[in-house]
């Protein structure tokens, strides 16, 4: 078991719904702790350098307008085994799909606005949060 740490993203559709804060409890409920945390409208180029791993894909326009359409809630999450301890928490990428109990079954509508991204992998943890957080502005504890 090591700690790690995780980029999170309540996206504009959880946002909107107004569950910023029951999504947070389940990260807080699972030992995860928030230390870092911004709101912020993403531009369209911010957008598409965060998922430019996807910009081949049929759905990146789509999502990429749907991750501009309102403001999202980016944290940094630290805990023990935090990836993979998120992406549980969130489950599936599909709603459809997910788990019952799972953020996305729970508040997610579709695959193309489903209430959360969660980092999958150390290489990408590091490249997502550095990507929205200075060093500085962690608050590791
Ligand atoms: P992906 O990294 O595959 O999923 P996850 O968010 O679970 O890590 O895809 C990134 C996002 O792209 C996903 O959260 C929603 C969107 N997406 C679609 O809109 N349609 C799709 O068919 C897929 C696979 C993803």
């Amino acid at each position: 078991m090591t700690v790690q740490r995780t980029l999170s993203i309540v996206k504009p559709d959880a946002v909107a719904k107004n569950v910023i804060g029951k999504i947070y409890t389940r990260f807080e409920d699972a030992g995860l702790k928030i230390v870092a945390a911004q709101m912020r409208q993403l531009s369209q180029a911010e957008a598409e350098g965060f998922y430019e791993v996807h910009k081949d894909r049929p759905f990146f326009k789509d999502l990429v307008s749907f991750m501009i359409s309102g403001p999202v809630m980016i944290q940094v999450l630290e805990g023990e085994d935090a990836i993979l301890k998120n992406r549980e928490l969130m489950g599936a990428t599909d709603p459809k799909k997910a788990a019952p109990g799972t953020i996305r079954h729970d508040f997610a509508e579709s695959i193309d606005a489903n209430a959360v991204h969660g980092s999958d992998a150390p290489e990408t943890a590091a490249r997502e949060i550095a990507y929205f957080f200075p060093a500085l502005a962690i608050h590791s504890r």
